[in-house]
């Protein structure tokens, strides 16, 4: 499958989509997101696709929103068609995403890959909030994202500056997973997603939803919301499975049902 400037494909019951506009190094112009974002919701809707890879190229994962689209904006247009309210679909996306970072992942690149679950980064990788530079910021939760992985102090430092980190600096304030060699970045990557997708699916998503909501909420609400998840996986196949398997010494099969 191949729409204009992403390419999809399945291996493994894992979902991949790839960034496609290499001469512009992935630069995010709007049909882009929007075929990403309607590809990703695609493969959550999906019954065969357990994990969602995006990936970009050697170059980049993605060097922001395409500055050449953003310049023709007015503030109008900006309000008006609200272009950055679709990102936030992204964070309904109930199944494990991980983004897979080769090259540049700059403005809304890396906030492409801050909404990803997990990050596996190459060792060149570069992560970084240019905006400032071009008298704006970032404008898909980069700041929130950034405040929330390595607190207020260090991110407005980053996001001031506008420099770019290294993976390995990104990876010391929480901000991505694994960092490994640039050729290893996707293998990485895929090793992980078929990991997870051998797990109990259901259980996947309630610990999706539990995690992030302890981002938010008071402990005592949080712990609710988890224990009332406990109780809710007790309804799913996979549990049964799950804890038969244990007690047979066998490995479980999860259905996610
Ligand atoms: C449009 C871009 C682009 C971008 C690169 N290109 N980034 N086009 N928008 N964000 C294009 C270049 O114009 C060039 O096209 C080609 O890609 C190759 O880029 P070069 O600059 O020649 O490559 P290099 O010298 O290796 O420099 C790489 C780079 C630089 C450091 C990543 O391209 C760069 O600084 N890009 C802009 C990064 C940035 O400011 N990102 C934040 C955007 S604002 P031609 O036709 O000349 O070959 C943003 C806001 C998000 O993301 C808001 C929420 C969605």
């Amino acid at each position: 499958m191949s729409k204009t400037f992403i390419h999809v494909l399945v291996e493994n019951e894992v979902g991949i989509i790839q960034l496609n506009r290499p001469k512009a190094l992935n630069a995010l112009n709007r049909k882009m997101v929007d075929e990403i974002v309607e590809q990703m919701e695609a493969f959550d809707a999906d019954n065969s696709i357990r994990v969602i890879v995006l990936k970009g190229n050697e170059r980049a994962f993605a060097a922001g929103a395409d500055i050449e689209e953003m310049m023709e904006e007015t503030p109008l247009t900006l309000e008006v068609l609200d272009p950055f309210a679709v990102w936030d679909r992204l964070s309904l996306i109930k199944k494990p995403t991980i983004a897979a970072v080769n090259g540049f992942a700059l403005g809304g690149g890396f906030e492409l890959a801050l909404h990803c679950d997990l990050i596996i980064a190459a060792r060149d990788a570069k992560f970084g909030f240019p905006e400032v530079k071009l008298g704006v910021l970032p404008g898909a939760g980069g700041t929130q994202f950034l405040t929330k992985a390595m607190g207020r102090r260090k991110a407005l430092e980053w996001i001031w500056l506008g420099e770019s980190m290294t993976a390995q600096e990104a990876e010391k304030y929480g901000v991505v997973n694994r960092v490994v060699e640039a050729e290893l970045v996707e293998e990485e990557a895929m090793r992980l997603a078929t990991r997870l997708a051998k797990q109990a699916p259901i259980s996947l998503r309630l610990i999706k939803e539990s995690v992030y909501k302890a981002e938010d909420l008071p402990i005592v609400d949080g712990k609710m919301l988890e224990r009332k998840n406990f109780y809710l996986a007790f309804a799913s196949e996979d549990q049964t499975e799950g804890m038969r398997a244990f007690k047979e010494k066998r490995p479980p099969t999860f259905k996610g049902e």
